[in-house]
């Protein structure tokens, strides 16, 4: 679509599957960024690579309620429709969905997709679920939006492997892109969840990053003992009294398989609370 032309919204699903069969007649390309909204530049980086990749850029802010454990923060998770709209508009996002919890999951709702090793470990392991609500909410939104390619973000990269292998298993027509994580100046990766840190928690969070940085710089300098490398990252969040590690861990980049001696590729991924946000982030060694 041109570029100056208004940003479309959409709410009702019917009217999202109109909108695309239309496009996919006319023999335009979709591209598909899909958030969780409180939008951060992080988000604005994949709009802004969808826009390179597609004629139509569709982006979407569903909260999606399946992917929260019951004493997660569905309920207080932040919400800013207004903002949200105008940076959708200034990314130059030609279509922006905002569907319902009750139109994604009506009554009777109850058919779902589990990638079944890969939401195991890692986050999996602490949020029993939480990888099933999400690959059913981004295959509905692909069925949905039919997109050609769909950009996803490496910060979340257990996620992004549950999705690759998904799009592989399901024979789905959608190339899944990657992008790098977007930080601020300290290292800490941009995250709707850096809105629940205090000054001094956002501080001690930048920790997280430094420990990552400290595992690669000892892989680089000839470290490959993945316990002894994960020795250094831990250390490091603990100088700070970052907070609580949930883990951190050294894992195949693509299967997610543990390691015990570290190869280029593989990646060091953590989860740690820092005050009331369970914040992660990785890094590819
Ligand atoms: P959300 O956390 O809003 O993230 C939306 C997309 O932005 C994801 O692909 C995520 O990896 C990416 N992203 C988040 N922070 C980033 C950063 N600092 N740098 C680069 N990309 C970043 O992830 C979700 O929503 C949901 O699970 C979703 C896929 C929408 C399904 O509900």
């Amino acid at each position: 679509m041109t570029e100056g032309i208004r940003m479309k919204v959409v709410k009702g699903v019917g009217d999202m599957k109109a909108l695309s069969r239309t496009l996919k007649r006319e023999g335009k390309t979709i591209a598909f960024v899909p958030t969780m909204g409180a939008l951060h530049d992080g988000h604005l980086s994949l709009m802004a690579e969808g826009k390179k990749r597609a004629d139509v850029l569709v982006s979407s802010v569903f909260v999606n309620p399946t992917q929260f454990g019951p004493n997660e923060d569905y309920k207080k998770y932040a919400r800013d429709t207004e903002g949200d709209l105008a940076k959708m508009s200034r990314a130059g996002v030609d279509v922006a969905f905002f569907p319902e919890p009750e139109e994604i999951y009506p009554p009777g709702a109850q058919t779902y997709v589990e990638v079944t090793e890969l939401q195991k470990p890692l986050c999996g392991a602490s949020r029993p679920g939480h990888f099933r609500g999400v690959a059913t909410v981004v295959l509905k939104l692909f069925n949905i939006v039919k997109p050609d390619v769909a950009i996803f973000g490496k910060k979340d990269f257990q996620q992004l492997q549950v999705i690759k292998r998904m799009v592989r298993d399901l024979d789905l027509d959608v190339e899944i892109v990657g992008m790098p994580t977007w930080r601020e100046s300290s290292g800490l990766a941009m995250s709707s969840r850096n809105a629940y840190l205090s000054g001094e928690e956002r501080e001690r969070a930048a920790s997280l990053s430094k420990a990552l940085r400290e595992i690669k710089r000892n892989f680089d300098g000839g470290e490959k003992d993945a316990a002894a490398l994960v020795e250094y990252g831990r250390r490091v969040i603990l100088n700070a009294s970052a907070g609580n590690i949930d883990y951190l861990e050294i894992r195949k980049g693509e299967t997610l398989e543990e390691v015990k001696s570290v190869s280029p590729g593989d990646v060091a991924a953590l989860a740690v609370k820092v005050g009331g946000a369970r914040l992660i982030d990785n890094i590819e060694l």
